[in-house]
């Protein structure tokens, strides 16, 4: 959620800058700015709207060329997205651009305003900078200044600061939020993600928590809370920038949709060897599989509804109670642990707030975390106590797609494994179980794709709905969980997501004439009862859509009216993965028929790290 750049070096820092922040720009897109160096002191630039308005204004600049600046990309917290809240915020000695929240702003600003401050923003990060002014010019020492602010500040943060009279130097600062560095022969680097320093190499250092970094040309320092240089660790991403590019697709959310199949062969091969699951020395030992009560799967948005797959398939196999919760319910919600329930944090980025304090909280009683994440060294990865790594690669798209079903192949991964270490299934079983997982669920999915043009035929005719119903039941009610929310989240159609037989409840009510309705309907046991309420909905004039496997197909006697989408025959229990496939991507053809932003849905960002 925001973005930040830092540059100094022998390169010109206005390109890597401008560069740095395209490559961020899925973590918010309300404005962007930069500050950078100049003869004649530090100069900012900022604008409200995407970053071309940005690159604009920066091409009327009189100055092209500069060695060392700070960049941010802005998804609004505080205050609308406009030009006065558009990151950085500058006082005549600094410059500063903040990811995260500032909680108690308020009796900040309060505070400066005794001091002789003023205000001309509504953003908290606003008064975070000036705050830090009022250090500096106390100390004179922006290590002091920056150590001495966390004293002050509540909240999360990551902060790039350029002071003016050091302009060849950049000061960072984090908590709760992330910031790395990097060190190459022409210069140093900063930014809040890895794909930001992808183009100049692949090694990289995750910064520590209240430590500030000094990056200089040739060096990066980092000192700790009482200013004793402390040393830290360097990492190689595993990520390379080409798999950061479109690779010439229209959007990043095709690419990735479209990526699933290698996605999950990467995934299921990594923890599947010998025919049977496989995880490092120093995970979950039996014993403490053994026991294992109960699981609570806590996620948010899309990754709590791949935990909803995790229950289907966890329950199903190792008959192991699984409760889903969304992160920011279960951190406040006083949640019933006890020492043999396992809690398992699922995180594309590793870095939600929500998530990661829900981590926290289960830490806190004592209670084993296991924390499945796409991103290596992130939050979540490092705090809980085990760690699973999935294989998706780098999302771009703010809408999550390959790492939804990524984390639904762990999830089935670790389920049988809990299975057989509790000896629900033997071994033979187990063995058929990975073999499906490794031989068809990559082709399955791929067969899947071959569907694109009759799902992009039928997002044309859903494209112009105003509200629209996903119904199912057992799984199939799970995945209509998720292709609402996907729909919604890029298509700005209004959708919900009913258990098929929960319609004559109440829902009903709201069916008339023309009632876009989509059936998903793979289980063969629950197809027929989800054919009810598809007669009860066409009765009242509902315009219904299915979403069939070739056994559900022949089983139900959907009128011809009915548009079906049958999916590639698989068994049974792979459908979730090739049902997700299908309504990503429908939602995709829905939105990029209405020529909306596919990739940058308004108001969102990719990672959520506030709270
Ligand atoms: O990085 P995370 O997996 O923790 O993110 C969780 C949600 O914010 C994310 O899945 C969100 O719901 C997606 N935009 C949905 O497509």
């Amino acid at each position: 959620m925001c973005g930040i750049v830092g540059y100094t070096g022998k390169k010109n820092c206005i390109s890597i800058l401008t560069d740095g922040l395209e490559a961020l720009e899925y973590r918010g897109y309300d404005s962007a700015g930069i500050t950078f160096a100049t003869d004649n002191g530090l100069q900012c630039v900022k604008a409200c709207g995407r970053l071309s308005v940005l690159k604009e204004r920066i091409a009327s600049l009189a100055v092209t060329h500069s060695s060392c600046g700070i960049g941010h990309t802005r998804w609004a917290t505080h205050g609308a997205p406009s030009d006065l809240n558009s990151h950085p915020h500058s006082t005549q000695r600094l410059s500063l651009v903040h990811n995260g929240i500032i909680e108690n702003y308020r009796e900040i600003e309060k505070m400066l305003l005794k001091k002789g401050y003023t205000f001309t923003s509504d953003t908290d990060t606003e008064r975070a900078a000036k705050l830090i002014d009022w250090l500096y010019s106390l100390s004179s020492s922006p290590i002091s200044a920056l150590l001495e602010a966390e004293k002050y500040i509540k909240g999360s943060y990551a902060f790039g600061v350029i002071f003016a009279d050091i302009p060849d130097k950049i000061y960072a600062l984090r908590k709760d939020s992330p910031l790395i560095v990097a060190k190459h022969s022409d210069g140093s680097y900063l930014a809040s993600d890895i794909p930001a320093l992808l183009p100049y190499g692949r090694e990289y250092c995750r910064m520590p928590e209240h430590t500030v970094a000094e990056l200089s040309g040739n060096k990066i320092t980092f000192l700790d809370a009482m200013q004793n240089e402390v040393s830290c660790e360097y990492e190689s991403a595993d990520w390379n920038s080409e798999q950061a590019k479109k690779g010439g697709f229209p959007h990043f959310m095709l690419k990735e949709i479209y990526e699933e199949p290698s996605a999950l062969e990467m995934t299921v091969e990594r923890r599947i060897q010998d025919g049977l699951p496989y995880f490092e020395e120093g995970f979950l030992s039996d014993e403490l599989i053994g026991k294992i009560s109960d699981v609570r799967i806590v996620a948010c948005g899309t990754a709590m509804h791949a935990g909803l797959v995790g229950k289907y398939i966890i329950e199903k196999l190792s008959r192991i109670p699984v409760t889903v919760e969304i992160a920011s319910e279960f951190r406040y919600g006083d949640p019933i642990l006890n020492e043999n329930t396992l809690v398992i944090l699922l995180s594309q980025s590793g870095e939600t707030a929500d998530t990661l304090a829900a981590l926290r909280h289960a830490k806190a009683k004592g209670v084993p975390t296991l924390a499945i994440v796409n991103v290596f060294g992130s939050s979540l990865a490092r705090e809980a106590d085990f760690v699973l790594y999935t294989m998706a690669g780098p999302e771009i798209s703010v809408a999550s797609t390959k790492a939804y079903s990524v984390q639904c192949a762990m999830l089935y991964i670790l389920a049988i494994h809990l299975s057989l270490v509790k000896n629900c299934i033997n071994e033979e079983n187990a063995r058929a179980l990975c073999h499906t997982l490794c031989r068809d669920l990559p082709r399955s999915v791929a067969a899947t794709l071959a569907l694109n043009d009759s799902l992009r035929r039928l997002g044309t005719k859903i494209s112009s709905a105003e509200h629209l119903f996903y119904i199912g039941r057992g799984i199939d009610y799970h995945l209509c969980v998720e292709a609402s929310l996907k729909l919604k989240e890029i298509s700005y159609i209004h959708s919900e997501a009913y258990a098929a037989g929960e319609l004559k409840h109440g829902t009903i009510s709201l069916v008339s004439d023309g009632t876009p309705i989509v059936a998903i309907m793979t289980v063969p046991s629950l197809a027929k009862k989800t054919e009810s309420g598809v007669f009860e909905v066409l009765s009242r004039g509902a315009e219904v859509f299915a979403i069939l496997t070739p056994e559900t197909e022949a089983d139900c006697s959907l009128p011809d009216s009915v548009e079906r989408i049958v999916l590639p025959h698989a068994e049974e229990w792979l459908y979730p993965f090739l049902t997700a496939t299908a309504v990503q991507l429908l939602a995709y053809h829905v939105s990029a028929q209405k020529g909306l932003d596919v990739d940058k849905p308004r108001n969102l960002a990719k990672s959520v790290t506030v709270e």
